[in-house]
Order: structure tokens, then sequence, then C-alpha cells
């Protein structure tokens, strides 16, 4: 039986491989895409996502994220949920409601505090001092603020055929408070129905919930295209239309999975990704976009993992 799990960036890779160590013992899609994106919540040294991740313009953490079951369609999500650990399993947890089941803000910060969820100041020192100097050069550069928006999605298929999605974000560093971005957006930032397969995405909110490029995949999926030349249709075609329609098209990645546990991804900048199923073990590769709407995809070097450790625990001073 094929299964199977792929998740957003390197910072995804060591919950990948706990996954695929569930998956491999029968543990279900969704249990296991919980923990492997709880891995990247708790982890401080990612800025972008749960504790660690870097705050708003107000200097408030507000986070994002999303759950749904490919079996049923339930769908849970919270948006602007603060002091909470982990927002995938708040959105988990969401997903059994028949109604209110997408939560936002204070609603959504009570909701995990009703129902037992462990309350936890999400903002650490490392990343509030990162917010302090960004207001600095922003005040004496004049430097457009907004930088950094990258989500952990992560897509799961167990032995059963079941298979699951999540997303978790802190969102575009120095949003507005209040901004929402695709990752809690059925559609936008993440789809999977179990009879066809899932997909997930990171990068500029605002332009990828123009494209709902996580539903199109799929739906490209179920016309019987492969995972990579769904990816790859979806994300350069409408990279392309943006472009000609909008003026500009922001950075955007989508990885995806279909129900026989085979991948693709595509991107429309420089893109990590973890990736493993039944047949080989979790690896972290590079993408690029290559020509002629195809991605160039190649394992990581073992000097870009040197260099991203470093960058992520530089000193700051
Ligand atoms: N993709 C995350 C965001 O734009 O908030």
């Amino acid at each position: 039986m094929a299964w199977g799990a792929i998740a957003t960036w390197r910072m995804a890779h060591e919950g990948v491989e706990q996954a695929l160590r569930l998956l491999a013992e029968n543990e279900q899609a969704g249990n296991a895409v919980e923990v492997l994106i709880k891995t990247v919540e708790d982890y401080p040294y990612y800025k972008s996502v749960g504790y660690g991740g870097l705050p708003n313009a107000a200097g408030i953490l507000e986070m994002d994220a999303a759950y749904m079951d490919g079996d049923s369609f339930k769908i849970g999500a919270v948006a602007g949920i603060q002091d909470v650990k982990n927002p995938i399993s708040v959105a988990k947890k969401l997903s059994e409601e028949k109604f209110n089941s997408f939560r936002v803000g204070d609603g959504a910060s009570a909701y995990a505090m009703l129902e037992g969820f462990e309350r936890k100041n999400m903002l650490t020192r490392r990343a509030h001092r990162i917010w302090e100097k960004r207001l600095e050069e922003i005040r004496v550069h004049n430097l457009n603020p907004y930088d950094g928006h990258d989500t952990v999605g992560a897509i799961t298929l167990d032995k059963k055929g079941s298979m699951a999605v999540g997303t978790s974000s802190s969102g575009l560093f120095m949003k507005e408070p209040g901004r929402v971005g695709d990752s809690p957006l059925s559609g936008s930032g993440f789809y999977v129905d179990s009879e066809i397969g899932g997909a997930a995405a990171t990068g500029l909110g605002e332009d990828l919930m123009k494209g709902c490029l996580s539903y199109e995949i799929v739906r490209l999926m179920g016309e019987g295209f492969s995972p990579q030349a769904a990816c790859d249709k979806a994300v350069y075609g409408f990279h392309e239309k943006l472009t000609r329609r909008y003026g500009k098209a922001g950075a955007f990645s989508l990885i995806a999975m279909n129900n026989k546990g085979e991948w693709g991804v595509a991107t429309n900048v420089e893109f990590t990704f973890s990736v493993g199923n039944a047949q080989n073990e979790p690896q972290i590769f590079l993408a690029n976009k290559g020509e002629n709407q195809t991605t160039i995809i190649e394992p990581i070097t073992k000097e870009w993992l040197e260099a991203y450790e470093k960058r992520i625990k530089a000193p700051i001073d």
C-alpha cells in the first residue's frame, strides 16, 4: 500500500521524518500531518511559524493555521490566533465542528482556551529583537517593510488511502494587525481529496489567494495530470497570467501528492521541501523554476544545509 508525506521548506524535514515513522506504523494521515506541523511550530529558530515566529507591525504575533481531512472534506482553521502553543491542533479540533469551524482573532484564542489547549507566549526575545531591528531599518532606509512569509504546508497519505493536509504560519512579517494570508483559506493555502490527492502553498498570501492554486492543482490531478504536471501547469500558468494582468507576481511555491504517493512541486523562487514515501527515505530537495513551464529539482547539498543552519541561528546584535 502507498503512503507518504511532503512538506514545504527545509524547516519541515524533521517533521516529515516523524510523520513517515508514524505512517509506517499505520498511523492515520490526520494525526501524522498534525505531528509534522507541530514539530515546526515548536522549533524556536523558525521565524515564520509558531513559537519564534515574527510579529506584525504592532509587535504582536498573530498566527494562521488550517487542517483538512481528505476523506470527509472536514476543514478547521484559525486566523490571527495569539498565545496558543500549537495553532495546527486548534485547527484540527475545529474541523470536528459542524458550525463555527473557522475562527479568527479573540474568538480563535478563546476557543483554544475553552478546549484546554496550552497557552504560551509565542513571541521569543529573538523574534522581538528582529522586529525592533526591522523597524529601525525601515525608518532609516525607507525600506518596503514586508519580508518573509514561509508557511509550513504538509500533505500526508496513510496506508488505508486517507489523506490530510495542514498549514501553519505567522504570515507576512510586518503585516498590519488583522491581516490574514492564504494559509487558513481553503483552495488557496491547501486542499485535499483522498480520492485524488492534496496540495499546499507557501508564499505571498495576497497573490496566492488570487489564483486558488491548491484547489487548481487537485482539480488537475483529478483530470489525470501527474502531481508534477499539475503543479507546473497551475503555478507557471498563473504566474504568467498574474504578471500580464496585475503587473507582477509575488513569490509562491506549491507542493502536491496524489493518492499513490507520487509528488510534485512548482515555484517561482528558490524553494526547498522535504518528501518521502513507502519506497523512498525522507529527503530534502531544492527546486527552481526551469524553462517552458518546468521545475528543476535537485537534492540539497551539504554546503547549502550548513549555510542554512548558520543563518537561522546567527546572533542578532
Ligand atoms: N503564505 C503565508 C502568508 O502570506 O501569510
